[in-house]
């Protein structure tokens, strides 16, 4: 009873201090009176499978940024291929995209609650906040009210960046999109969670010397790769934990895939690198405010958007 006032009075001072819609029709507490345990039921879904899969954050951090990568946050990645559609989720682009079971459950329990409201673009978007927060990542809000996209097509994830980009090239897609080449930098550190597969890094380890590759991970990563395309190389030391170990592994050139090693090779972006292995504080804060940016990249669909009964079909 004490707690459920509690949690009465919160509501409210969000509500009271958070209801701010903006141009994008997005907004905090935007399900405080449509669904008021929406923000809990996803925080307690996410919880509970990363107890059980600790793995599982990578997974929900990467899916979010393809989502909001192509055609705005729309849930777009979730839908799955139907019959003469190929959906962005069985590109090889997609490669190892996981967590979908997690978005499923939260979505049931949603459906139960207040059926027809939450939007599995929002649920997506509050699991890859909650797994940061989960894996000792900063803690934020973000806003709600996106409605899920009827267009998932295999051709759009030509949208995504390919690990083989250099840092201009970087700076340039991620310009694209309103991001600051500091915004891309603190974005890549995402980087600090979950392994990437040999396929995504065997460009690097040709006979030819990279001089961006210390020489014994160089070693390492050929180790990884003769398991075979599929095994996997974790990004950093820590790879459960979000932290700022991803930039310090750049200054010794054990970044995994050549996008993450340009970014210290690249005089453009070597003085950020600097400052977030420097400064774990200041990491966590560019990174939260470029998530809250990217998880506001609009839908071109707009408002023809819907709320999917089931995050995989559309309605
Ligand atoms: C800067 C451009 C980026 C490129 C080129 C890139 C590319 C990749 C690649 C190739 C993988 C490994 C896939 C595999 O081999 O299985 C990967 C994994 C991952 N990416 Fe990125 N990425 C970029 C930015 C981002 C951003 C902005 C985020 C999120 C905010 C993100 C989150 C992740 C996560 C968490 C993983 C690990 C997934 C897992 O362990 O399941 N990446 N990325
Ligand atoms: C990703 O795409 C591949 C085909 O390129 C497909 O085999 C795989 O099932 C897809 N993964 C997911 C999670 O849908
Ligand atoms: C980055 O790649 C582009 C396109 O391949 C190339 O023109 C440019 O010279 C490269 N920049 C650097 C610094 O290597």
């Amino acid at each position: 009873m004490v707690i459920a006032k509690l949690l009465g009075v919160l509501l409210l001072l969000e509500m009271i201090s958070g209801l701010r819609f903006g141009a994008d029709g997005l907004s905090m507490g935007y399900y405080i009176m449509s669904c008021p345990f929406a923000e809990p039921i996803v925080r307690n879904t996410v919880t509970r499978a990363l107890q059980a899969d600790p793995t599982l954050a990578a997974g929900l951090l990467r899916m979010h940024f393809h989502d909001c990568f192509i055609e705005g946050c729309d849930g777009s990645v979730l839908l799955d291929s139907t019959e003469g559609n190929t959906a962005e989720k069985d590109s090889p682009a997609n490669l190892s995209l996981r967590g979908f079971e997690v978005i499923d459950d939260a979505k049931k329990q949603l459906e139960q609650q207040c059926p027809g409201v939450v939007s599995c673009a929002d649920i997506l978007s509050m699991a890859a906040r909650d797994a940061v927060f989960w894996a000792g990542g900063p803690v934020y809000d973000i806003p709600n009210g996106r409605k899920d996209g009827k267009r998932s097509k295999i051709e759009d994830t030509i949208n995504l960046p390919a690990p083989t980009l250099n840092a201009s090239e970087l700076i340039k897609m991620f310009g694209q999109h309103g991001f600051t080449a500091q915004e891309m930098v603190a974005l890549s550190g995402a980087h600090t969670l979950g392994v990437a597969r040999c396929s995504s890094f065997k460009n690097r380890l040709s006979d030819t010397v990279d001089p961006n590759l210390d020489s014994d991970f160089a070693k390492q990563l050929t180790k990884t790769c003769k398991a075979g395309d599929n095994a996997e190389q974790p990004f950093d030391s820590t790879r459960n934990i979000f932290d700022n170990a991803y930039y310090n592994g750049l200054q010794r050139k054990t970044g995994v895939l050549t996008s993450d090693q340009t970014l210290f090779a690249s005089a453009s972006t070597r003085g950020i690198v600097y400052g977030y292995a420097f400064n774990q504080a200041m990491f966590f804060l560019d990174f939260q405010q470029a998530m809250v940016k990217m998880s506001k990249l609009d839908p071109k669909e707009g408002s023809k958007g819907e709320v999917r009964g089931n995050c995989r079909k559309i309605n």
